[in-house]
């Protein structure tokens, strides 16, 4: 199994090709908001994130539980089942 090179949050991560966004969120070490989302069954609309794609100007907004991730992927969470990072 490859993986791909992408970015959350602009930190540079490295997921399991042909997971979703959500899974390399938590491959990256993001942990979940109990009780919050669908886990993955595209209805609840809570996994939302900014997607830019490589060699593509706009930003899309997506899915994380249903996009998979590409190489050279540029994500920012807006989503509300991940819990925030403390910042340092
Ligand atoms: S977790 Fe509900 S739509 Fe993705």
């Amino acid at each position: 199994m490859g993986l791909v090179r992408m970015s959350i949050q602009g930190r540079p991560v490295e997921a399991p090709a042909n997971c979703s966004i959500l899974q390399a969120f938590l491959h990256a070490g993001e942990t979940l908001i109990e009780g919050v989302g669908c886990m993955g069954q595209g209805v609840c609309g809570s996994c939302r994130v900014m997607v830019r794609r490589s060699g593509e100007q706009d930003v899309k907004t997506a899915l994380a539980c249903e996009t998979l991730v590409e190489d050279g992927m540029q994500v920012a969470r807006s989503c509300h089942l991940l819990r925030q990072r403390n910042s340092v």
